[in-house]
């Protein structure tokens, strides 16, 4: 039997992936001889097929329709293109769901959803998940043996929510499987709190819309309940793909956004490649810093090894409900970014812009105008240079400074009865990324329990939920030489969202070498002044020295900034969010401590460095983000896109961007 793919490895997939969502269930067969000369022409080499075409694929119940989609598979092999072959589970057809009533999701406030759009199921109901597994069965059965088939898309971004009857059932076996007893249960959900003590497991529903706040413990536990429901049903579609088709990789997209209720760093192990969709939320320079974050984070999702950008917009940036064009290059450096921070190959949503339907006015590769534009002429573009950056596989980045996140500490910090709703967790992240990034920095992102002790430099941006053992991980690397930056609100609480006593900062105190008595949220608009003249906003809070010394205080003369030796390493705390400029003081000085180095120095604004590097030598990928030319000194070597030279000093005109083979 042939292995199963491992992780990163992708059996049959060109080096780098090239193309988009292809919905040719939307177009009569004329358009497909069109598509595949296209495709052809813009360099496609793999498209994520079939997303939503169940109801095309079984009009009717156990009736299957194959003709049409044997015949663009055809088409797609005869022109050198693979197909990422999706199972079509994220959109039953009608006739499902009229069958099947019970497997329609319910919201918190007991409505139950009516079919008309997507992502209208219950992913606990028995119906929907037998459904799943044949329409799974019949098209592996069907395409085992087909040239086009390169991987299995299972199902599209994981993500719903329900409150049905089945759901909370599957709850329940959760929770069982979890605290093993009531007692347990009501001690790590504090039920004594407003009398909600248990004394029998159906007595627990899913957090549905009740009188005032929630139990924080119980929101918690219900998005890790949901994050693991839908991999129990990813992993039941994987394996009856891995027994059908051994060789294929299988995978899904991960959807990105605080209101997603998957732990993409706990999931990733369930796929063969991480594959991740992304769209800035942002039309300014923080589409860029989006960009290389995600990136980042998908790529510790994927261990460190490759992963797969198989979603973005070719052409737009939604941003305050406007859908925003991108100018013209910055698709490109968007996916350059992507690749230098090791996407295995660029994909888009997608390949030809719909008619009809809800994304009739989503961005495409083939736009509306249709392939005599500016859009496909830059597509095509990318897709003519890809092919220069071979063995772009055999290498890899490495960081000497890392970022510990863990989703569960947003999901944490976005719970009921906070001392401010404007802490967020994913701006913390974003900014010690962004900072970091500005300073010439490559990071990765780690889980709270990983091996720290290949990184210089650690970072811990409000990790307000860390269980014992995470937290001694980090104490321990301190204790080991390790330098550690911790911001403010981090340690406060276990992994029941329990507050830890006797002081806040609780699971990181020894290490810091202080003890937090009182926290002091600031108002919107308030802004704290430190005695270095750094500036801090939303946050502040009552420091005392238990062994640290004050390396800025606030103006009532109490630590605001702390550093403390640990053994044979240093640990640093902000007690305040420090703006970008104080951040940026604290990160240098801190790396400048722990001996790590940047990708280069003194970087110009706006300027972007990634370094790859691997047994035959380095891939320096520079992007001037900016409207005006840059000199960026330092780098040498021949530059890949143009195939000029640079000899210590790299220019590059506005937006343009380099690879250079050091
Ligand atoms: C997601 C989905 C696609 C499409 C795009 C639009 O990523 O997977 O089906 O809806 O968003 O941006």
């Amino acid at each position: 039997m042939t292995p199963n793919p491992s992780p990163g490895d992708l059996p049959g997939l060109p080096e780098l992936c090239y193309g988009g969502d292809y919905n040719p269930e939307q177009w009569p067969p004329s358009v497909w001889r069109e598509d595949v000369e296209l495709m052809r022409r813009a360099g496609v080499n793999l498209v994520s097929l079939g997303v939503f075409s169940w109801s095309r694929i079984e009009p009717t119940e156990g009736e299957y329709d194959f003709a049409w989609l044997d015949e663009v598979l055809d088409l797609l092999a005869a022109n050198g293109v693979g197909a990422a072959l999706a199972t079509p589970t994220a959109s039953p057809p009608p006739w499902f769901s009229l069958a099947h009533p019970d497997a329609l999701p319910v919201r918190a406030d007991g409505v139950r959803l009516t079919h008309g759009s997507r992502d209208t199921y219950c992913v606990s109901a028995p119906a929907y998940r037998q459904a799943c597994a044949r329409i799974a069965e019949a098209l592996a059965r069907r395409y085992a043996d087909h040239p086009a088939l390169r991987l299995w898309h299972v199902h599209n971004e994981y993500g719903t929510w329900c409150h049905c009857d089945h759901t909370e059932a599957a709850f329940r076996r959760w929770l069982a499987g979890r605290h093993q007893t009531l007692d347990a249960l009501n001690d790590a959900w504090t039920t004594a709190h407003w009398g909600q003590i248990y004394s029998a497991w159906e007595q627990i529903n899913s957090p549905r819309a009740t009188q005032y706040l929630h139990n924080p413990a119980q929101l918690l536990d219900f998005r890790r309940f949901q994050s693991e429901e839908m991999r129990a049903a990813f992993t039941e579609q994987k394996e009856i793909l891995r027994r059908l088709t051994p060789g294929i990789g299988v995978t899904t997209n991960f959807v990105l956004g605080d209101w997603v209720p998957v732990d993409h760093a706990r999931w990733s192990p369930s796929v063969d490649l991480v594959a991740v969709d992304h769209y800035p939320g942002d039309a300014g320079r923080a589409a860029e810093e989006q960009t290389a974050m995600y990136a980042d984070l998908s790529r510790s999702w994927a261990g460190g090894g490759r992963w797969l950008l198989i979603e973005q917009a070719p052409n737009l940036i939604y941003a305050d409900g406007r859908a925003l064009a991108k100018e013209p290059g910055r698709m490109t450096r968007h996916s350059l970014s992507h690749i230098a921070r090791g996407s295995a190959g660029v994909m888009f949503f997608q390949w030809r812009a719909p008619r009809g339907g809800s994304e009739r006015w989503h961005s495409a590769m083939v736009p509306h105008a249709g392939a005599d534009t500016a859009v496909f002429a830059e597509v095509a573009a990318l897709g003519a240079l890809l092919p220069g950056l071979t063995g772009i596989a055999e290498t890899r980045v490495t960081a000497e400074v890392a970022i510990v996140a863990d989703i569960e500490s947003s999901w944490a910090l976005s719970g009921p009865g906070m001392p401010s709703s404007d802490l967020s967790y994913e701006a913390a992240l974003a900014q010690a990324h962004r900072v970091a990034g500005r300073a010439g920095y490559t990071v990765d992102f780690v889980a709270p329990g990983a091996d720290l002790s290949r990184y210089r430099l650690v970072l811990v941006p409000s990790l307000y939920l860390v269980s014992d053992a995470d937290a001694a991980n980090i104490a321990a690397y301190v204790e080991g030489g390790g330098h550690l930056l911790v911001s403010c609100f981090s340690g406060v609480a276990d992994e029941h969202t329990r507050i830890r006593t006797g002081g806040y900062a609780g699971a990181f105190r020894e290490p810091l070498g202080i003890r937090v008595t009182e926290l002091r949220p600031l108002a919107g608009g308030e802004s704290v002044v430190l005695d270095d003249g750094r500036t801090g906003t939303l946050w502040s809070e009552e420091v005392g020295l238990t062994g640290a010394e004050a390396t800025a205080r606030y103006a009532d003369g109490t630590p605001a900034l702390t550093r403390n030796s640990y053994g044979e390493g240093l640990a640093r705390y902000l007690s305040t969010r420090l703006d970008d400029a104080g951040y940026a003081a604290e990160f240098t000085a801190a790396a400048a401590e722990a001996g790590a180095e940047p990708v280069l120095a003194d970087l110009p604004d706006d300027v972007e460095v990634v370094r790859r590097t691997g047994p035959a030598g380095a891939l320096l990928f520079v992007f001037n983000h900016s409207r005006e030319e840059r000199r960026i000194e330092g780098v040498s070597g021949e530059e890949i896109l143009s195939g000029e030279t640079a000899d210590g000093v790299l220019v590059l005109k506005a937006g343009g961007c380099a690879v250079v083979r050091e």
